[in-house]
């Protein structure tokens, strides 16, 4: 948590923020992640904590789903799919078992929320899972996390041992709301493809992490082909609050139809990088004033809203609303809020390869496009990069982004096309000099460096 969303924590006590304004700070899920041992259920429970399950046991299963409906959550996990909604599609129950699987991934450059959040305050998960389970009809839920922060599987892993010790998870489980609840806490091998749902699926049943057709859809042949529930991590430790403070609270915050909070993780060339918890519709420019501006003595040259697969923004976007429509409107996506601000000294050449080496080194190899397009445009960009580009390499390498976006199996084709386009549709200059120039001689690449110089 930021100093001033500590700031503001402290001075709203353990109640939460009431007010809705844009360009406040909310802390909701943030809210307790400076206090003595967040993480642990003594700190949760004394900042109120499991009243929201205890609420949701005196409910049955359709009013949950109708809470979470009216409260206008949506996914968190960067599509934003209303999250009620998705509940509501699991087909009646049938005796046999259904399933909710929580979504801790998170392999995007620039993401940084769900890993953080399990770190801080992995009972707000918790207690999401457990009353997310009891909307569902589930008895066994599973988190897959992403596999190399062994520290937060580790405190993932404490934090299931001591929710089910405490018998909060003994019963109010499963198809006839009586069951006890198993949450199954589960590593991946570390792979940025698992974390598309399908492959998420393929990957906890044992196989090579690879996407579904779709349909099926999760929703009625997901986990062991039984109708699953995959959500985010963020969304479903939003539940909790909406369960304990009301839909209505919850709907006050936020735009029309991006209502609530949400974190929002700001880094690169702030003078405070850091978790800024806010109500979607806040903007870019109140944001990198709550992080202490660009860093001194520099300007903006260009940031995205959403993670490196979402299409670039400059200053011109500065004043965009947050929200999901405003920002598909102005021309990219709002994604996980991963705002990664890049200053005059950053060289959009250097900043694309590196996403590009990314995706390509990510693509599961699936289908062509992606496979073979991944790894033609690392080998062009390379080269750009080190000013050895040939005659026609940038409109090759539109050609080429061009027929993977829209042509791949999954959107991490997509994704892999979005920062090459927008790249050169925005610095095409910057692109055609790596015909002749290498870019660490136009931005040398230590200007660019936030460690200090001892
Ligand atoms: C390549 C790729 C990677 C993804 N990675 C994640 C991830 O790490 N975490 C996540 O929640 N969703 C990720 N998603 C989106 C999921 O497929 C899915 O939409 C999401 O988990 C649904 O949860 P939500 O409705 O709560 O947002 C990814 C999608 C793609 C195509
Ligand atoms: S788009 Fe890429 S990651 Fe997705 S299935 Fe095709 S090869 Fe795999």
């Amino acid at each position: 948590m930021s100093a001033e969303t500590s700031q503001a924590a402290e001075s709203q006590g353990p109640q939460g923020p009431s007010y809705t304004e844009s360009g406040t700070l909310t802390p909701v899920l943030t809210d307790i992640w400076d206090a003595q041992r967040s993480w642990s259920m003594e700190t949760y429970r004394a900042h109120g904590g499991y009243r929201g399950l205890a609420r949701a046991k005196t409910m049955s299963p359709e009013e949950l789903v109708t809470l979470v409906k009216d409260s206008g959550l949506r996914g968190r996990g960067g599509a934003g799919f209303p999250t009620g909604l998705k509940w509501s599609f699991l087909p009646p129950p049938d005796g046999l078992p259904r399933y909710l699987v929580v979504n801790a991934d998170e392999s995007e450059p620039g993401t940084c929320k769900d890993i953080p959040t399990i770190l801080a305050n992995p009972h707000s998960l918790i207690e999401g899972v457990a009353i997310t389970s009891r909307a569902i009809g589930c008895d066994h839920a599973f988190v897959y996390l992403r596999g190399e922060v062994s520290h937060v599987y580790r405190r993932l892993l404490a934090a299931v041992r001591e929710a089910t010790e405490s018998g909060e998870l003994d019963t109010g489980f499963g198809l006839d709301g009586d069951q006890p609840l198993r949450i199954t806490a589960h590593a991946g091998a570390g792979a940025y493809i698992c974390g598309e749902e399908t492959a998420l699926l393929d990957s906890l049943e044992g196989r090579r992490g690879h996407p579904r057709l779709k349909p099926p859809f999760p929703a009625v042949a997901g986990l062991y082909a039984r109708p699953t529930v995959v959500n985010n991590v963020e969304t479903i430790a939003s539940v909790p609050a909406i369960v304990d403070r009301g839909a209505q609270w919850y709907a006050a915050m936020g735009t029309e139809k991006s209502k609530g909070h949400g974190i929002f993780s700001v880094s690169g060339h702030v003078a405070h990088p850091g978790q800024y918890e806010a109500p979607f519709g806040i903007t870019m420019r109140e944001l990198i004033e709550l992080s202490g501006g660009i860093r001194p003595g520099h300007e903006l040259k260009f940031w995205v809203p959403g993670g490196s697969s979402t299409p670039i923004f400059g200053p011109e976007e500065l004043d965009v609303p947050l929200d999901y429509e405003s920002v598909a409107g102005a021309g990219s996506m709002l994604g996980t809020r991963a705002l990664q601000v890049f200053d005059e000294t950053v060289s959009a050449v250097r900043v694309v390869t590196r996403w590009t080496e990314f995706y390509q080194h990510e693509s599961c190899g699936k289908c062509t496009p992606c496979r073979e397009g991944t790894y033609w445009m690392r080998q062009i960009m390379l080269r750009l990069e080190a000013g050895r580009g040939l005659p026609g390499d940038v409109e090759k390498l539109e050609d080429i982004a061009s027929n993977i976006a829209g042509r791949s199996f999954c959107a991490l084709g997509d994704a892999a096309a979005t920062p090459v386009l927008t790249g050169i549709q925005r610095f095409r200059t910057e692109f055609e000099a790596g015909c002749t120039t290498p870019a660490w001689e136009l931005f040398p690449y230590a200007a660019s460096s936030i460690a200090k110089a001892r």
